[in-house]
C-alpha cells in the first residue's frame, strides 16, 4: 500500500508585483535582485484573501484533477506559517470553505519544509489505515508578515497556495522515501519573533516590526546549501535510486543559487530542475506544491516517473520525498 499523488493543484493571487515595483518603494533595483536570488516577479494576494481562501482555491483544483469527490476527504493538512488566525488552525478554516463533513484538520508550522513535512505524515497515515484520502496543501500569505521598509527580507516573498490529494494504492505508483530533519538550535536565524508566548503583542513589538520576518540571509544560506542537498541525496538513496533515475527535481525556491548548488552536488543535470522562482519567488510552504501543479500541467511529469523534492526552512527543518508517478 503507498501514498500515491491522485490529483495536484494550486492558485496564484492576480497581482503581480515585479523588481521594478519594489524599486520603487525601497532601494533595491532589478539587477541587484536578480543576480542575488533569480527572483523577477511575485504575486501578492488581495486585501480581502487570507491564507484559507488561497489554500481552498488550489484544493478545488486537486480535488477536480484528482476526479474524487470533496466528501471521499478524510483529512486535510496545511503547511503555513501566515495562517488565517492563531487558532483555529487554517485547515479548519479550509474545511470549513470547502464544506465538506466535519473531518481532522490541522496545521503544520514547518515554514518552507511545511508542504513536505505534511507529505510524510500522510504518507504514514495513509500505510498504517489512519486515513485514506488525504489533502495536503502549502500555502502562505507572507507579504502579511514581511516589513516592508526592509529590503534585505521584502524583496525575496511572494503569495500563493498549492495542494496534492493523497489516496491509498497498490499500483505500485506513491511515496517511495522521505527523509526530514530539523535543529532548534539554529532557530533564532530566522524568525517572526513577536506574537507568541515569549514575546506577545504590544505597541512596542508593531512599533518595531517584529511581527514580520528577521533573517540572517548570509548564515541561512550557508546551512540551506548544506541541508538541501543532505535531503535530495539521501531521499534517493532510501528509495533505492541513483541520481540519474530521477526524472524531475523540485526543489524549495529560495534562492537560485541554492538550488544550482544543490543540484551540482547531487548530481541532478539543469533540465530535470524544475525552476519557478523567477515569476513566483519564496513562497515557503506554497512553493513545492505550486511547482509540483505546475510541472504537471506542462506534462514534465509523466505515469512511472521519480520526481524528487526537497526543502530546507525556518526552524531549522529540512526534507526530502520521492515519488513514482
Ligand atoms: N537590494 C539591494 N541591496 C540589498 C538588498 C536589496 N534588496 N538586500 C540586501 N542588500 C545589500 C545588503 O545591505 C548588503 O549591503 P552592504 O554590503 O553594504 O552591507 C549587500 O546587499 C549584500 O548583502 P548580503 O546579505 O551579503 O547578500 P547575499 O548575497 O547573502 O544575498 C540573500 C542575500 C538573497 C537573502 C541570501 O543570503 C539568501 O538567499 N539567503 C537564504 C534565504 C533562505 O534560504 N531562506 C530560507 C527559507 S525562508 C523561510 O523559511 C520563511
Amino acid at each position: 500500500m503507498r501514498a500515491k499523488i491522485r490529483g495536484t493543484g494550486s492558485y496564484l493571487p492576480e497581482k503581480v508585483m515585479t523588481n521594478d515595483d519594489w524599486a520603487r518603494l525601497v532601494d533595491t533595483s532589478d539587477e541587484w535582485i536578480v543576480s542575488r536570488t533569480g527572483i523577477r516577479e511575485r504575486h501578492f494576494a488581495a486585501a480581502e484573501e487570507a491564507t484559507s481562501d488561497l489554500v481552498t482555491r488550489a484544493a478545488e483544483n486537486a480535488i477536480a484533477d484528482a476526479g474524487i469527490d470533496k466528501n471521499d476527504l478524510d483529512l486535510i493538512i496545511v503547511g503555513t506559517i501566515s495562517g488565517d488566525t492563531a487558532y483555529p488552525s487554517t485547515a479548519n478554516w479550509v474545511q470549513k470553505k470547502l464544506g465538506i463533513a466535519p473531518i481532522p484538520s490541522f496545521d503544520i508550522g514547518a515554514a518552507c519544509s511545511g508542504f513536505l513535512y505534511g507529505l510524510i505524515l500522510a504518507r504514514s497515515f495513509i500505510e498504517n489505515g489512519t486515513a485514506r484520502t488525504i489533502l495536503v496543501a502549502g500555502a502562505e500569505i507572507m507579504t502579511r508578515i514581511m516589513n516592508w521598509e526592509d529590503r534585505n527580507t521584502c524583496v525575496l516573498f511572494g503569495d500563493g497556495a498549492g495542494a496534492v490529494v493523497l489516496e491509498a494504492s497498490e499500483d505500485g505508483a506513491g511515496i517511495l522515501s522521505t527523509y526530514w530533519g530539523a535543529d532548534g538550535n539554529l532557530g533564532d536565524l530566522l524568525k517572526q519573533p513577536a506574537g507568541g508566548s515569549a514575546m506577545p503583542a504590544s505597541e512596542e513589538t508593531v512599533r518595531n516590526h517584529l511581527h514580520t520576518v528577521h533573517m540572517n540571509g548570509n548564515e541561512v544560506f550557508k546551512h540551506a546549501v548544506l541541508r538541501m542537498q543532505e535531503a535530495a541525496i539521501e531521499a534517493i538513496k532510501l528509495a533505492g535510486l541513483k541520481s540519474s533515475d530521477i526524472s524531475l527535481y523540485i526543489p524549495h525556491q529560495a534562492n537560485i543559487r541554492i538550488i544550482e548548488a544543490t543540484i551540482r552536488r547531487a548530481k541532478i543535470p539543469l533540465e530535470k530542475t524544475y525552476i519557478n522562482i523567477d515569476k513566483i519567488a519564496n513562497i515557503s510552504a506554497a512553493t513545492i506544491p505550486i511547482a509540483l501543479d505546475q510541472a504537471r500541467r506542462e506534462n514534465r511529469i509523466q505515469p512511472g516517473d521519480h520526481v524528487l523534492m526537497s526543502s530546507f526552512g525556518a526552524g531549522f527543518t529540512w526534507a526530502g520525498v520521492v515519488v513514482r508517478f
